[in-house]
């Protein structure tokens, strides 16, 4: 019973109002919590996804991971999704490609943006790092509104990031 008990603890998440940067403020420790005893990559991804999906309400959001010279398409919450995109395209491919953030106010005015949703209009794409240096992942979020994504964002997805990249990394 007591190992029952243990194996199936459920994580209640608290969250208050608050804005943007508030709402992140009180998830990461959370976040953290939640993949601190879970040594599977996959399940701590499909969490950390339900969780920012329940939290703020985008469109889409998941991890592609490094395979070969592809992403392929991990964790997710929202739409069907492509399976695999090439190394440098769509802005998931750049963001590998570059190791670095990416903030696109306006999908249909970047050039190699990939349409997996034609609800889609604005993204952030933040690569996560593993112990040598090397994108083992990309967080993908999608929000069906313009501009959704900002600098506060792009901060607090690469504190998550972190936390992913030193755990499973
Ligand atoms: N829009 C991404 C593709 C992934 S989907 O949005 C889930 C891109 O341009 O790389």
């Amino acid at each position: 019973m007591t190992h029952l008990q243990a194996e199936y603890t459920m994580h209640a998440l608290t969250l208050t109002h608050g804005d943007k940067a508030e709402t992140y403020r009180q998830l990461l420790p959370q976040l953290a919590a939640l993949i601190a005893d879970e040594t599977d990559l996959t399940a701590n991804l499909a969490n950390i996804s339900a969780v920012l999906k329940e939290a703020f309400g985008w469109l889409w959001v998941g991890f592609y991971r490094t395979d070969g010279d592809t992403l392929v398409l991990g964790p997710f919450q929202g739409p069907l999704a492509c399976t695999r995109i090439p190394h440098g395209r769509g802005v998931c491919g750049q963001a590998w490609a570059q190791g670095e953030t990416l903030v696109v106010a306006d999908v249909n005015a970047h050039p190699d943006h990939i349409a997996c949703s034609s609800l889609s209009q604005s993204e952030i794409v933040v690569p996560v790092f593993d112990r040598h240096g090397a994108v083992m992942l990309v967080l993908d979020v999608d929000a069906d509104q313009l501009a959704v994504f900002d600098d506060t964002d792009a901060e607090y997805l690469q504190q998550l990031a972190v936390l992913i990249g030193e755990k499973h990394g």
